[in-house]
C-alpha cells in the first residue's frame, strides 16, 4: 500500500570523488525487488553528478532545500524549476537545521512544498519538536502546526504526494532515538491530522522517521505500523550503513 522509502539526506558533506564511490557502492548493493524506494539527497552543486550516476539505477535523487521564489533575483538560492531541470524526484523542506538556523517559518516551508509540488518535485516535509518542547508536553502542539501549514495550502490531490518525515530535534545527530514507540505515537498522531484534511491522502502519504536511525535501530522502527522509512543523516554517508537500513525493511 505505502511503499517504503529510505532516504539518505547528506546534509553538508561530500565531494565528486567521495559521492562517485558512495554511489556506485549504494546501486551494487541494492537488494533486488522494488520492495523498497531509495533516494539520497545530495547538496546542490552535486545534483547532476547524482543524475549521471544515477540515471540508470533504481535509485532517486533530490535536494535539500528549495527556494520559496519561482524566479529573478534572489541570490544564492536554487528555484524549483532548476531542481526539476536536475531531474530531482524529492526535496527535503523544512529540515529543522533550516528552521533553527534560517528561522524558516512553517508558512515559508508550506510554500516552499507548493512551488515544489509546482514542478512535479515531491517534497519531503520535516516536522519535530525540540527537548524543551517534549518535556513540556507540547510535541503534537508543536508538529501539528508545522504540518497543518502545509496541509492549509495544499489541494487533496497535491497532500497525497507529499512526503512527511518526523525528525524529533534531540534525536538528530545525538545518537538518541526516539523509541519505536514513541515514534509510532507521533507518526499516528500525524496521520490523524492528514485525515482531517483528506482520508485518502492520509492513507497514501508516507511518514518517515528521522533521528539517529542506524542498521541497529532501524528493523524495530520501521515495523511500526505508521512508520513507512526513514530519513537518514550520518549513516547515509557510509554505503555499508545505508544498504544495512535498506535491508532491514
Ligand atoms: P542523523 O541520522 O545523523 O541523526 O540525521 C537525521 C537527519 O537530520 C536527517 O534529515
Amino acid at each position: 500500500m505505502r511503499r517504503t522509502l529510505i532516504a539518505g539526506n547528506w546534509k553538508m558533506n561530500g565531494s565528486f570523488s567521495a559521492n562517485q564511490t558512495l554511489l556506485t557502492g549504494i546501486i551494487a548493493g541494492l537488494p533486488v525487488g522494488d520492495a523498497v524506494e531509495t533516494l539520497v539527497c545530495a547538496p546542490a552543486p552535486y545534483l547532476a553528478q547524482c543524475a549521471d550516476v544515477l540515471e540508470k539505477s533504481s535509485v532517486a535523487w533530490g535536494a535539500q532545500d528549495v527556494s520559496d521564489h519561482a524566479k529573478g533575483a534572489f541570490t544564492g538560492e536554487v528555484s524549483a524549476a532548476m531542481l526539476a531541470d536536475c531531474r530531482c524526484k524529492y526535496v527535503i523542506v523544512g529540515h529543522s537545521e533550516r528552521r533553527a538556523y534560517h528561522a524558516e517559518s512553517n508558512e515559508l516551508v508550506a510554500q516552499k512544498a507548493v512551488l515544489a509540488l509546482s514542478e512535479n518535485i515531491m517534497p519531503v516535509v520535516c516536522v519535530g519538536e525540540t527537548l524543551e518542547q517534549r518535556e513540556s508536553g507540547a510535541t503534537n502542539e508543536v508538529v501539528a502546526a508545522q504540518l497543518q501549514a502545509v496541509i492549509d495550502v495544499l489541494t487533496d490531490g497535491q497532500l497525497a504526494r507529499v512526503v512527511v518525515a518526523y525528525e524529533p530535534v534531540w534525536a538528530i545527530g545525538t545518537g538518541k532515538t526516539a523509541t519505536p514507540q514513541m515514534a509510532q505515537d507521533v507518526h499516528a498522531f500525524l496521520r490523524s491530522q492528514l485525515a482531517i484534511k483528506s482520508v485518502a491522502a492520509a492513507n497514501v502519504v508516507r511518514i518517515l522517521y528521522g533521528g539517529s536511525m542506524k542498521p541497529e535501530n532501524a528493523k524495530e522502527l520501521l515495523a511500526m505500523e505508521d512508520i513507512d522509512g526513514g530519513l537518514i543523516g550520518g549513516a547515509a554517508l557510509s554505503p555499508v550503513d545505508f544498504l544495512a537500513i535498506i535491508s532491514a525493511c
